[in-house]
């Protein structure tokens, strides 16, 4: 029974991220193409965390209500991350 509850839990867990990973995707999509394409994040080949924060919060300087502080730690964790970038700029 410990176990069913467990593998529940971690299930749950992981739609939990997976959902967000797509909201943070789509407030990408929606915000960050007002002046400028995707492609500057897709050329974009650093996985710096800090490189990313630093950038975002330059974009949200450029437009101050572009992202709240949660979403410019969201957003610019999420694009730190490879995969993420490869799945957003597929299109
Ligand atoms: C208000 C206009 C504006 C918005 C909105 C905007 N950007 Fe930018 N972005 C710029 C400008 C201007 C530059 C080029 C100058 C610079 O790098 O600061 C740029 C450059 C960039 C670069 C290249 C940085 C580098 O050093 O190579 C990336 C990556 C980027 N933006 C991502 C984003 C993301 C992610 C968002 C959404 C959170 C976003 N931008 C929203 C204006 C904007």
């Amino acid at each position: 029974m410990k176990y069913v509850l467990g593998t529940v839990v971690v299930f749950l867990a992981m739609l939990a991220c997976l959902a967000g990973a797509t909201d943070i995707r789509a407030l990408v999509l929606q915000r960050c193409q007002g002046c400028h394409d995707l492609a500057k994040n897709c050329d974009v080949a650093s996985s710096d965390r800090a490189w990313w924060k630093g950038m975002v919060e330059r974009m949200v300087a450029y437009q101050p209500e572009l992202l709240t502080p949660v979403e410019v730690d969201a957003v610019s964790r999420y694009l730190a991350q490879e995969s993420r970038r490869k799945e957003l700029c597929q299109q």
